[in-house]
């Protein structure tokens, strides 16, 4: 008998735009204060994209590092999966501009959308379709460009975002399996804490829509941070167990960068010491689905993690939608 399927991760990769907008720059476009975002979020700075550089283009980028690090060619792989709320249209997907980009023709794609959980999903899927023999080599992507979806004028928001993409490739083993667990939730009862309302069946496009800035996000912040602390250390401790392994076995945490609040409020229910928590939401703020593996390439690439550590990801975002991932890298 064949024996079950393994999922290996065979390389990331992470792409940031070039302009960098810091808190003081941001002084000069809302009432804000560096004090004030710094204590607050521990945001300093953020990455925006040019205009004229789409998601795909952050996707692109990323998926070309991603390739090299895991040393394979393009054509060996079979599904690209695009995780993200600022996609380049709303059809067609973001996945199916990447996959001409990167000349993958007659590959199935899509996106996935599950806001700042939408990686964590993503691995999820990318699993299920590794383990089902459908497809062998899948390209995960997370990509955004909240910055195109970000109202400027509203400085309970706007100083909290920004773009950037980041990629995985995973593939088929009959040796490794890298992904030892996933949990995933979600909650529609909260969608309208953290949302868009405008360009859907619900808003359609309107020049009341515009004016009522309807095509942005909206955020009751204060609510969402309470709940996103407990759902958090649940999904960190749910994927935890099933991993089979304990918190001493995990030798980084990377939660979802949204706030330091939230983030050091997690590690201390959880009982995780700080050096064990991967932290860059100062120089990316939150940067949605490609949150949790942008900061994972960079830990992967600054030595934080080695061959063979274990890593969790841990999600939260609109929907409510929130997951965790045990990953041996
Ligand atoms: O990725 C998905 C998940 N998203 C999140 O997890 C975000 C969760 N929420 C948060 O991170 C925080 O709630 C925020 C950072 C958004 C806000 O922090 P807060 O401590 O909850 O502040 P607040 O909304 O209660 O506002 C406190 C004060 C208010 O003034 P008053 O009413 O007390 O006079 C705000 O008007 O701070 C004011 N304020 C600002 N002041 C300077 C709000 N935004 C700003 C700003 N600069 N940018």
């Amino acid at each position: 008998m064949n024996k079950k399927l393994g999922v290996k991760i065979l390389g990331t990769g992470s792409y940031f735009p070039d302009k960098v907008l810091t808190n003081t720059d941001l002084e000069q476009i809302v009432e804000t204060s560096d004090e004030w975002i710094s204590t607050r979020t521990g945001i300093k700075e953020r990455r925006i994209a040019a205009d004229g550089e789409f998601t795909s283009d952050l996707a692109y980028k990323a998926s070309l590092e991603a390739i090299k690090s895991a040393n394979i060619k393009p054509e060996e792989i079979d599904l690209v999966l695009v995780a993200t709320i600022t996609p380049d249209m709303f059809f067609p997907s973001t996945a199916c501009f990447l996959q001409k980009k990167l000349g993958l023709n007659s590959v199935p794609a899509f996106d996935l959308s599950a806001a700042c959980s939408g990686f964590v999903y993503g691995i999820a899927t990318a699993k299920a379709f590794i383990e089902s023999g459908l497809y062998k080599t899948v390209l995960l992507i997370g990509a955004e460009e909240l910055s195109k979806i970000t109202d400027w004028t509203d400085r309970n928001t706007c100083v909290l975002f920004g773009d950037g993409a980041g990629a995985m490739i995973l593939s088929a083993s009959q040796q490794d399996d890298n992904v030892l667990s996933t949990f995933l939730g979600a909650d529609g009862s909260y969608a309208d804490l953290l949302l868009m309302p405008g360009g859907g069946s619900v808003n359609p496009s309107t020049v009341e829509t515009v004016n009522g800035k309807l095509h942005s996000i909206k955020m009751q912040g204060k609510e969402v941070f309470k709940t996103a602390i407990p759902k958090m250390a649940f999904a960190a401790q749910k994927a935890l167990e099933f991993s089979g392994k304990n918190l001493d076995d995990i030798k980084l945490f990377i939660p979802h960068q949204a706030n330091m609040r939230i983030i050091e409020a997690v590690a201390k229910k959880m009982g995780i010491p700080m050096e064990k928590v991967f932290v860059n939401i100062y120089k990316t703020g939150n940067i949605s689905s490609a949150t949790t593996i942008t900061a994972l390439d960079e830990a992967i690439k600054t030595g934080k993690l080695n061959k063979g550590d274990l890593v969790e990801l841990i999600a939260f975002g609109g929907g409510f939608t929130w997951g965790a991932t045990v990953l041996r890298v």
